[in-house]
């Protein structure tokens, strides 16, 4: 069985980092391999990985939907989608990553999208988890870049904006056709001390299940600065554990649930 996580905020509140720690704690858990899908077009996701990304499936988006240089016929041209997408992904140790690229282009691509939501979910039967990174806001849910999520986890920093932001999503979530088996809560950065009491009052009116907070970790600051991955972190680091914890807990506990 495949665990499938994403990852979902407002912009710059940790997403990528946290994508990253995620599978990061999967490998270390050995739940691998993981599918790591970086959903967002001004992706760093590979960076935050340490890999250098390959094709994105914007490319191959444009290249399905021209006439020239795709099959006609539907089963053909799923073929094609499925066999490029096989060709996108950038392999790993532990794990493979897909990068969705930019989404939007001149004409529509809706045909071409659900074709690739498709291979995406076949894909992913493949692997022991999926990650998907998302780029801030909700567009890309309500794109559905896939159909089945067991785990939503809506990322939030300890700030109102980020909390409301929070709330928005788990709202959307709710509204799409999309079946997430559950959602949840996660507070990033949490500082020494703790929550002030007005966001954990606002924390704890969402309607989520909370994860383990993740504390605000100077190794991870300084990864970003000299350009290392989430694998150089130490096994020591607090973030990390703390997302190990998560991991562990939704292991364990997704699909007794469904
Ligand atoms: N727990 C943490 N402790 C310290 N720094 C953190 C923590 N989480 C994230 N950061 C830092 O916050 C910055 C933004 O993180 P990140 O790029 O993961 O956010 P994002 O939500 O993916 O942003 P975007 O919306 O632009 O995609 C990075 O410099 C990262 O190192
Ligand atoms: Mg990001």
């Amino acid at each position: 069985m495949t665990l499938s996580i994403a990852v979902a905020g407002k912009g710059g509140i940790g997403k990528t980092t946290l994508s990253a720690l995620l599978i990061r704690a999967l490998c270390d858990e050995e739940i691998s391999p993981v599918l790591a899908v970086d959903a967002d077009p001004n992706s760093n996701l590979a960076e935050a990985l340490g890999v250098e990304a390959s094709r994105t499936l914007a490319e191959i988006r444009e290249h399905g939907s021209s006439p020239e240089g795709s099959p006609a016929s539907g089963v053909g041209r799923a073929r094609a989608v499925g066999d490029e997408i096989q060709r996108s992904i950038t392999e790993a140790a532990g794990f493979d990553l897909v990068t969705m690229g930019r989404p939007e282009g001149p004409r529509c691509y809706c045909y071409v999208n659900s074709l690739l939501r498709r291979s995406l979910d076949e894909l992913s039967r493949n692997y022991r988890a999926v990650v998907l990174d998302n780029e801030a806001g909700m567009e890309h849910l309500s794109r559905r870049t896939t159909n089945d999520i067991d785990v939503l986890i809506a990322v939030m920093n300890p700030t109102l904006p980020s909390i409301r932001a929070a709330k928005r999503i788990l709202e959307l979530s709710r509204e799409l056709p999309i079946r997430i088996a559950r959602r949840t809560i996660l507070v990033n950065r949490v500082g020494e001390d703790g929550l002030p009491e007005e966001i954990e009052e606002a924390v704890a009116a969402l309607d989520g299940e909370r994860l383990p907070g993740v504390p605000q970790d100077d190794e991870l600051e300084r990864l970003g600065a000299f350009e290392q991955d989430v694998f150089c972190l130490p096994a020591t680091s607090p973030a990390l554990a703390a997302v190990r914890r998560a991991v562990e807990e939704l292991s364990a506990n997704t699909y007794s649930k469904t």
